[in-house]
């Protein structure tokens, strides 16, 4: 009996399997191509372990947010323990921040990660019960610089895989007293409304009430859509963060739009929220989000430091290069494929793919005693650039005749020269 893989989650395949998005070849792409970015930003990469005390996700990430009181993955260890597999990034390294007493180390402190993180969610296409995410955390510095410079890095990020038609959407969340009062003044607007709302919007009316303006229920969509703005809510100084936020965007060339009810899932954000989307996704669009969380090292244990970051998900980014049908890397393919013929050549070639190996050339040869067109078969299923024959003809002349795949053109080479040849033609 064979044993299916959970729901909601899925492999990441060698190159030749059907579904190109979960193709290994393109998330090492992918991931290069965001550990570089990270890099010339001034990011430092962290891990930390994939399950945390289940505590650090109430406290930090918020009991009435959907993914705590919904869909950890959460249980007890053998020592009565209550862990749970870590659905988010940030509260996890906020965490090790404190533990580690990284703000000794420098003032301001810029790390990432790329983990896979854990929701149990309804799974349906672009929501997973894991997930990768690729996500940034600029730890102490509470500058609108440093919001814009945050948002730059995963917008030009996108740009360099190649995406196109992203909206940018920000919001302004103001401080605790903000969210206070405008708590209160929202209430006070749903009340009336109360008996329309769907189910899930009249939990959130005591628990959550700032979670209904981005409810996707097209009837708690209507009710909202007069419903009073945060913006006209905030202190003058989240005013004054959030208009050098738009005026530094608009410098940097970085088109947005003021989404007044952009709220975010997450309950530790304060001032700026952000979130970009890729209609290509249907449903589930947002490719990555995040916000400014100020209040969360100090409630975590540590000290008063201002930080803001985003997560992005892996599949969603992929996904979206193949609808964009944006230029993709070609897979892997050998340099040269060996097809030994006899038992002599078979051990000369197995000693010359060493041989080749050794010196940063991808060789590949088949072991196996398949006829010639059968290895020529695979040699051209593995798109492998070149073949050689090695038979008793070249073992006795010392030459060989290369075959270009693609042309059909052939190369007369003296075997001693053949790894030269190849890191001099690369
Ligand atoms: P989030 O919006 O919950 O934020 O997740 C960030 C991104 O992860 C989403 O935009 C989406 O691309 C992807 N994602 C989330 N859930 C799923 C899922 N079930 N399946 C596939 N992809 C998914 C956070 O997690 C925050 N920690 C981001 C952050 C970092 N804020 C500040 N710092």
């Amino acid at each position: 009996m064979n044993i299916p893989i959970p729901p909601g989650v899925f492999d990441i395949l060698p190159q030749n399997a059907k579904d190109t998005w979960c193709s290994s070849y393109l998330w090492n792409y992918v991931e290069a191509i965001m550990r570089e970015t990270a890099r010339q930003y001034g990011y430092q990469e962290i891990r930390t372990p994939m399950f945390e005390r289940t505590e650090l996700f109430q406290r930090g990430v918020g009991e009435t947010s959907d993914i705590v009181s919904k869909e950890m993955y959460t249980f007890m260890d053998k020592g009565d323990r209550s862990m749970s597999l870590r659905p988010e990034g940030t509260a996890p390294v906020i965490r090790s921040f404190i533990e580690n007493k990284l703000y000794n180390e420098s003032s301001s402190n810029k790390l990432f990660y790329i983990a896979p993180m854990f929701r149990y969610e309804r799974a349906q296409a672009g929501r997973y019960r894991q997930h990768h995410q690729f996500g940034a955390e600029a730890i102490g510095n509470g500058s609108p610089e440093q919001d814009v410079e945050l948002i730059d890095l995963l917008y030009t990020l996108y740009q360099r895989l190649g995406l196109k038609n992203l909206k940018l959407h920000i919001n302004s969340i103001g401080d605790t007293e903000t969210r206070i009062t405008f708590r209160k003044a929202l209430q006070d607007y749903l009340k009336g409304y109360f008996e329309q709302l769907s189910s899930d919007s009249k939990v959130r009316f005591d628990t959550n009430p700032l979670r209904i303006l981005d409810s996707k229920d097209p009837k708690d969509k209507e009710i909202v859509e007069h419903a009073p703005s945060i913006l006209d809510f905030l202190s003058t100084e989240a005013r004054d963060h959030f208009e050098s936020v738009k005026r530094l965007l608009n410098s940097l060339k970085i088109p947005f739009s003021v989404n007044p009810k952009l709220v975010r899932g997450l309950d530790y954000y304060n001032r700026t929220v952000f979130e970009i989307v890729a209609g290509e996704l249907g449903a589930q669009n947002s490719i990555g989000g995040g916000g400014r969380y100020d209040g969360l090292i100090k409630m975590l244990g540590g000290p008063e430091l201002p930080s803001i970051g985003f997560g992005t998900g892996l599949e969603r980014v992929i996904q979206t290069m193949i609808k964009q049908q944006v230029p993709l890397p070609k897979p892997y393919s050998p340099q040269l494929f060996i097809i030994a013929l006899g038992e002599e050549s078979k051990e000369a070639g197995f000693l010359l793919v060493h041989e080749l190996r050794s010196q940063g050339i991808c060789a590949e040869m088949d072991y196996s005693s398949r006829k010639l067109g059968k290895i020529m078969q695979i040699a051209h299923q593995m798109q492998s650039q070149y073949v050689l024959v090695l038979g008793e003809n070249e073992l006795h002349t010392q030459v060989v005749e290369l075959k270009k795949m693609e042309t059909g053109e052939k190369i007369q080479l003296s075997l001693p020269e053949l790894a030269h040849w190849f890191i001099t033609n690369k």
